[in-house]
């Protein structure tokens, strides 16, 4: 396969971008430490990977990345959204942060993604969003509110593959607690996976071409809850 994969410099894209390239599929692989992205790279000397410093948060020149992905690639069979920022009690510079990366970047991208395929008539588009966009946070409300973004915005984007584009997938990734950089601070965490148990999960998820996964599986059980669960309870946990 041809990969693009957006957010491969750590934790989950770092691991998923390992998976892949052992398997042999041909990767772009993009963050904005372009230093782990050559390392990536050199880890696999004799595979196709080719680093793309991109800042997803400028969102006409990330568009403008991925036209030259397309003419390097040349047919790109699956796009990987996994950029995302999370700041505990954060300050409303980062507030301001999280939508520009979690919210416009992921629609600049995704929507660039989406027309690919469409145009194409086959393809398919991952975006990880997450479990907490199933839920308001009090600790950040601006993280929780942009990954429901996400995951509404995929699940119009499939609506739209069942009225025009039957071959072109969407899956929504929603792990629940995953051990990297960004959960580093995080305190009372909770079935914890590692980063390389996430990949393969994600990984089965793509190959099924399934529309809502939580990764790890179990956290379908914490999804399900969180449904039913009055705000007032939910406050005391999130
Ligand atoms: N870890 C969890 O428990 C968890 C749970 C639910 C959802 N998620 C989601 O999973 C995704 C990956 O997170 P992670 O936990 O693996 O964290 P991470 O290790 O911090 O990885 C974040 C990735 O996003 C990239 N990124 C961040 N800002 C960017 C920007 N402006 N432009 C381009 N790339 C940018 C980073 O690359 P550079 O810094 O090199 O640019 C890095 O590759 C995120 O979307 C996160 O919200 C994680």
């Amino acid at each position: 396969m041809k990969i693009i994969l957006i957010g491969a410099t750590s934790g989950i894209g770092r691991s998923l971008a390992e998976l892949y390239a052992s398997q042999g599929h041909e990767l772009v692989v993009t963050g904005r430490r372009v230093t782990l992205l050559e390392e990536l790279k050199n880890q696999f000397p004799d595979k196709l990977i080719h680093p793309l410093e991109m800042d997803v948060a400028k969102i006409d020149d990330a568009r403008k990345l991925m036209d030259s992905c397309e003419k390097l690639l040349g047919e790109i069979d699956l796009i990987i959204i996994n950029a995302g920022v999370g700041y505990p009690k954060a300050t409303y510079e980062q507030e301001i942060n999280t939508i520009d990366i979690n919210v416009r970047g992921f629609v600049a991208l995704a929507q660039w993604s989406y027309n690919y395929f469409a145009k194409k008539g086959r393809g398919q588009l991952v975006g990880v969003s997450s479990l907490a966009s199933q839920t308001g946070s009090a600790y950040s409300p601006e993280y929780h509110a942009s990954k429901a973004f996400m995951a509404n915005y995929m699940s119009g984007l499939r609506m739209r593959s069942a009225k025009y584009n039957p071959n072109v997938y969407v899956t929504d990734i929603r792990p629940g607690y995953v051990d990297t950089p960004m959960t580093k601070q995080n305190k009372g965490m909770f079935w914890v996976a590692t980063p390389e148990k996430a990949a393969r999960q994600i990984a089965n998820a793509i190959v099924s071409k399934r529309k809502v996964v939580y990764i790890t599986k179990r956290y379908i059980i914490i999804a399900t809850l969180l449904k039913i669960l009055p705000e007032w309870l939910l406050s005391k946990l999130f």
